[in-house]
């Protein structure tokens, strides 16, 4: 079973994160947490982390995260962002991507009370993202030399609306 964990960059499960990172994100650009650190000061403290563990033999393990950075206090609208989405390599297609989000679209639309949700997608995951209500945002632009779209969603899906 896959369960979703906000966690603090003072939790153990941390460093997994940051491992699962480095593997799946930051190695293709050639970045290791050091250098994104260094890249992006202040983030990591300043964002949510969310992780997807699950129980293995030897201990809980992360298989997937992403990050979720609130909007400064005087910004309008009021949009989060959401960075550093991935799953572990060999549990991709599984669902638990779509899980990681909908816990943060939950976090941000419910308890944070945003107004909306951006992400700079890889080209190669917008369909990913459209799957969840998300839509194009921007044309392509290049960021750490790979293309992206900006992606936005506008409204809480309807299972997480106060309403449904
Ligand atoms: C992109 C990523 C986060 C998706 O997570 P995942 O757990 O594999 O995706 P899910 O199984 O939750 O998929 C949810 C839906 O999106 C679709 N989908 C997922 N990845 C997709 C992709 N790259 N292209 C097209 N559709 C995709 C799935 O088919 C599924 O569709 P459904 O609604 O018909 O079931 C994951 O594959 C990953 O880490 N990729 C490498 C890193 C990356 O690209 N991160 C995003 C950077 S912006």
């Amino acid at each position: 079973m896959v369960r979703i964990r906000r966690i603090s960059i003072d939790d153990p499960l941390y460093a997994q994160e940051c491992a699962l990172r480095e593997d799946v994100l930051l190695s293709g650009v050639g970045w290791t947490m050091d250098d994104y650190r260094r890249e992006m000061p202040g983030r990591e403290e300043r964002g949510e982390h969310f992780v997807a563990v699950v129980n293995h033999p030897s201990g809980p393990r992360v298989v997937a995260c992403a990050c979720l950075i609130p909007p400064d206090e005087d910004e309008t609208p009021r949009a989060g962002k959401v960075t550093q989405v991935c799953v572990d390599r060999q549990r991709q297609g599984e669902g638990i991507g779509r899980q990681v989000i909908t816990t943060i679209e939950a976090r941000a639309f419910g308890e944070l009370g945003l107004e909306q949700l951006y992400c700079h997608a890889q080209s190669d995951a917008l369909a990913f993202y459209e799957r969840l209500g998300w839509r194009v945002t921007s044309d392509e632009f290049i960021e750490a030399g790979i293309p992206h779209r900006r992606m936005t969603l506008f409204e809480p899906t309807a299972g997480l609306r106060p309403e449904a």
